[in-house]
């Protein structure tokens, strides 16, 4: 009889826990997003990633009033003559084929980008708010002709994009689309950019991006699990104990 009630209160002590434990699992399944990335059939050979540049913009006196260190990729939907058809092109910017220019002002900074080769011009925006010390990416400009294809010109005057804090650089590793018109968007890559506040030509600290931000969170909220598991099964081992301590006493 002894025997009995202890292997059966022991058995509950170790099961309860895998349960549980089976339960947080499958609520993690939910939790995190898959990461593969989908494999849809891309009608243009993939031109992989983009190179990493850095581009500044010097004021009168000499000293880099914007920095921006970035991979960039344009994303254009446009009709081809010789095809006949409307295709989908996406197209990396060389940044030792790339120049920088651009102008800085008390609230506003501009950074242009130019490439001889494709006659490409991109031209980024940035805003300040003098009065919440914030800037946001607020305009960009595109401007391309490609041969075989149609030229691109597109200018979006309302954007909203890299929403940082006066005296910091705005950071964001992962990928980051920019939605400039229907047909046209970019895509950055690994981007630091400080288009207001700079002093001694180097990015201050950094605000990190949403993107970035919910990466690390993953890793956290897993962590604190597997703790909180842990409590769970130590608490569910001593009951078992203290229980299988009872069942002595009565007997
Ligand atoms: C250069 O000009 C900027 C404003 O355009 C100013 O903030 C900065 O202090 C100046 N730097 C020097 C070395 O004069
Ligand atoms: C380019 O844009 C189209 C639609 O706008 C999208 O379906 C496609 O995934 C984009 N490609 C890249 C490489 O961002
Ligand atoms: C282009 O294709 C459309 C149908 O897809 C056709 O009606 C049109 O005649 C074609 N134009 C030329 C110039 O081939
Ligand atoms: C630019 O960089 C690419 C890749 O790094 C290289 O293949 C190309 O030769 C370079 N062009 C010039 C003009 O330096
Ligand atoms: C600047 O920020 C303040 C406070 O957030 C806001 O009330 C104001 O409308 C903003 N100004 C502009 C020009 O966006
Ligand atoms: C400008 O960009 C915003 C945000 O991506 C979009 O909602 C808006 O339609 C764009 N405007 C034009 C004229 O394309
Ligand atoms: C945008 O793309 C659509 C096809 O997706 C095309 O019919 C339209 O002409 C394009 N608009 C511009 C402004 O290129």
């Amino acid at each position: 009889m002894k025997q009995i009630i202890r292997v059966h209160s022991r058995c509950l002590g170790v099961v309860l826990p895998l349960i549980l434990a089976a339960i947080l699992h499958q609520g993690f399944a939910t939790v995190a997003p898959p990461t593969i990335a989908p494999t849809t059939a891309v009608p243009h050979k993939d031109p992989g990633r983009p190179e990493r540049g850095t581009y500044s913009v010097t004021s009168q006196n000499g000293t880099a009033c914007l920095l921006a260190s970035m991979g960039l990729q344009l994303n254009i939907t446009f009709k081809s003559v010789p095809q006949n058809k409307t295709v989908q092109d996406v197209v990396n910017l060389q940044p030792n084929l790339t120049k920088s220019s651009g102008s800085c002002e008390s609230d506003t900074a501009s950074l242009q980008l130019t490439t001889d080769a494709d006659k490409t011009i991109l031209t980024f925006v940035f805003t300040l708010n003098t009065t919440s010390h914030k800037y946001h990416l607020s305009e960009v400009s595109l401007s391309a002709s490609w041969p075989d294809k149609e030229p691109v010109s597109v200018h979006n005057r309302s954007l909203n994009y890299m929403r940082g804090t006066l005296g910091y650089s705005y950071m964001c590793h992962k990928e980051q689309t920019l939605n400039v018109a229907q047909n046209v968007s970019i895509n950055t890559f690994q981007l630091q950019v400080q288009p207001f506040g700079l002093t001694g030509d180097k990015f201050a600290a950094a605000e990190e991006c949403q993107l970035d931000e919910d990466d690390m969170l993953i890793p956290i909220i897993v962590g604190a699990a597997l703790a909180g598991l842990v409590i769970i099964v130590l608490l569910a081992y001593l009951i078992g104990r203290k229980r299988s301590h009872a069942g002595y006493q009565t007997i």
